[in-house]
């Protein structure tokens, strides 16, 4: 099993979602649950983007005691200096220096040349490496950039004392086949790259931000950067919840493992959602409300025969438990051991009677209780 290291990002790339702005009170308290939660790195926060977030990077870095916490920071000396300034008090420290290697972003949007690009990732990182305990180079479009100069890029970087090499897909842009295609091309083309970390950081725009990290993982990178319920600019980040299960359920195929613990998931996923007030769908895997629901009578009809025909995980290992919630698709034996759990003791006869008289109730497309079938018998 390889050991793959999990990159929170919900303190800044999580919190780049327009609407949310966290105190570093929050901040520290988000840090609290991502440390426990078993995560290798929090990226807390952008120190040089504004007063609050370098406050928020301070207060994650004092609410934690071993994990590694990173600031983001362009590549230039104020940023570096109020990153390093920021995570002062972190039991170990990252700053995190990233510049855009695509030709559209260096033209239209940096206006610099390809050889400005290469001389701000030397010296930035070459900065950076003796005033914190290590530091990461982020390719910013990477996937969208020339590969010769994606390779010079990196190669800067690590020659400079860059430890860890993220190549991200910015934009969302990327497949599974060809970001897997761009590691293995990188890892060959800048050999250099075996001696430091190789990170995964991608975006939900076309939704394959979780299947394209795995494809990184599965073509070499150590690192995956995510998180927590997939918040993140735009469409947002690949979820921390469903990498991690994904790892873990299809350990057979990935032969990759982290330092998640999955009962704690659950409870991370609220307090993110409770102090973002991001939501989190029912649908969503892993914690949305109906992740471990079934419905439909012949699923309802299977998990009670065994829990295997219809359930990929045991949502205990989550702290949660299967449901089987009643609804119009709903089935007899599920209607029955129901009611039997609420005390209702019904012979064969009256639980046919019943149950006509919960599908009834059911097709008007309304949610029904117990209560509703058995008051429309006293009535
Ligand atoms: O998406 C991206 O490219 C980023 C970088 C700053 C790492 O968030
Ligand atoms: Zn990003």
């Amino acid at each position: 099993m390889r050991r793959i290291n999990i990159f929170d990002t919900t303190l800044r790339d999580g919190e780049q979602s327009p609407g949310i702005a966290l105190r570093p009170a929050e901040k520290a308290e988000i840090a609290a649950a991502l440390e426990q939660l078993g995560v290798d790195v929090i990226e807390a926060g952008f120190a040089a983007s504004s007063p609050g977030d370098f406050e928020g990077v301070a207060a994650a870095s004092e609410a934690v005691s071993r994990v590694t916490v990173a600031s983001l920071a362009r590549t230039t000396k104020e940023d570096v200096d109020a990153a390093v300034a920021a995570l002062a008090a972190a039991p170990r420290s990252r700053v995190h220096v990233f510049i855009a290697t695509s030709a559209l972003h260096m033209e239209r949007k940096l206006g610099l040349r390809p050889e400005e690009v290469l001389e701000r990732i030397a010296w930035s990182v070459d900065y950076a490496v003796s005033r914190c305990d290590e530091v990461e180079f982020s390719a910013e479009d990477a996937t969208r950039s020339d590969r010769d100069f994606l390779a010079e890029a990196c190669r800067t970087a690590v020659a400079a004392g860059a430890t860890v090499v993220n190549l991200p897909d910015t934009v969302g842009y990327t497949t599974p086949a060809e970001y897997a295609q761009l590691f293995h091309e990188l890892r060959e083309r800048v050999p250099e790259l075996a001696r430091v970390d190789l990170s995964v950081h991608c975006h939900n725009d076309l939704g394959l931000a979780v299947a394209n990290s795995l494809a990184g993982v599965g073509a070499g990178a150590t690192q995956i950067e995510c998180t927590v319920n997939g918040i993140g600019e735009r469409a947002g980040n690949a979820s921390l919840e469903e990498l991690v299960m994904a790892l873990r359920v299809r350990a057979d195929a990935f032969a990759a493992e982290t330092g998640v613990d999955p009962a704690v998931i659950r409870e991370a996923s609220a307090l993110v959602a409770e102090l973002t007030g991001y939501p989190v769908g029912p649908n969503k895997p892993i914690v949305g409300a109906n992740a471990f629901a079934h419905e439909a009578g012949i699923h309802q009809d299977g998990m009670l025969k065994d829990a295997g025909t219809y359930q990929i995980m045991d949502p205990r290992d989550l702290g949660t438990a299967m449901t089987l919630p009643l609804g119009k698709h709903s089935g007899r034996h599920a209607f029955a051991r129901a009611c039997a759990e609420a005390g209702h003791q019904l012979d064969r006869d009256q639980v046919n009677a019943a149950f006509k008289r919960f599908k009834k109730l059911a097709d008007l497309g309304v949610p029904v209780t117990l209560d509703d079938v058995f008051q429309e018998v006293r009535a």
